[in-house]
């Protein structure tokens, strides 16, 4: 009996310790364990401040300086991948050679490869540890992918079944298009036959 009482008692005190003091006020600033850097040393905008001579505490840009920004297509093309009229882009709006496409070679081997495969089969590493569900780009549709939507891909994941996430804060848009470009490298490699080699070289491939 004794045991049923402490219990009651127990459970009493739990309940009215975690409900029975809601929606107190309360005088006093609650106790923050994990302040979770909320107050901060800061300047409110337009506000003053004795810390700079001029009494201003937003400050004035540096002399000379001008405001710049790209015309709206090229931003669009470069960092959206789309055409001024959303549609996507269907070639790489940045020149394609052979120093990007190193650079692409050298990210896609980072970002890419451990699932999509050095080949872009799809039978990257992860596969080996249970990652199935990653495409080969050699299938009809990704074939089919535009330039801009393949960019779409790398900077906001895939819009597919949520499998893939974005890469847009590991890769800079010039190197998402890099990426974009030795994607195509690969989806033209793979789909070669002999008749793409230069006469002068068969010899060596044994054709
Ligand atoms: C962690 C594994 C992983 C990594 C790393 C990864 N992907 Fe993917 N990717 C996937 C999966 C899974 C899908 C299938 C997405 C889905 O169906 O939701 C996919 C889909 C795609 C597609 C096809 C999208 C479509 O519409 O079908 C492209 C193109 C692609 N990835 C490109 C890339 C590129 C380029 C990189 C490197 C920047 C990359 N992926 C990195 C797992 C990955």
């Amino acid at each position: 009996m004794r045991h049923v009482y402490f219990a009651t008692f127990l459970i009493v005190v739990l309940a009215v310790s975690a409900l029975g003091f809601r929606g107190d006020r309360f005088k006093h600033p609650p106790l923050e364990l994990f302040p979770d850097m909320d107050h901060q040393a800061h300047l409110k905008p337009q506000a003053e401040s004795a810390f700079f001579t001029d009494g201003r505490a937003d400050r004035p840009l540096p002399p000379n300086v001008v405001a710049a920004s790209l015309p709206l297509d090229a931003e669009d093309g470069l960092f959206r991948g789309k055409a001024t009229d959303n549609s996507w882009l269907k070639t790489i709006p940045v020149a394609v050679d052979a120093k990007l496409l190193a650079r692409g070679q050298d990210r896609y081997g980072i970002y890419c490869a451990p699932c999509h495969g050095a080949l872009g089969d799809g039978n990257g590493i992860t596969k080996q540890y249970g990652m199935s569900t990653t495409p080969s780009y050699l299938d009809e549709r990704r074939l089919g992918l535009t330039a801009g939507e393949i960019f779409n891909v790398i900077t906001n994941g895939s819009t597919q079944n949520k499998n893939m996430l974005p890469y847009a804060d590991k890769l800079s848009p010039e190197d998402r298009w890099a990426v974009v470009a030795y994607v195509r490298a690969l989806q033209r490699a793979q789909r070669g036959s002999p008749a793409d080699v230069p006469a002068a070289n068969r010899k060596e491939l044994g054709l």
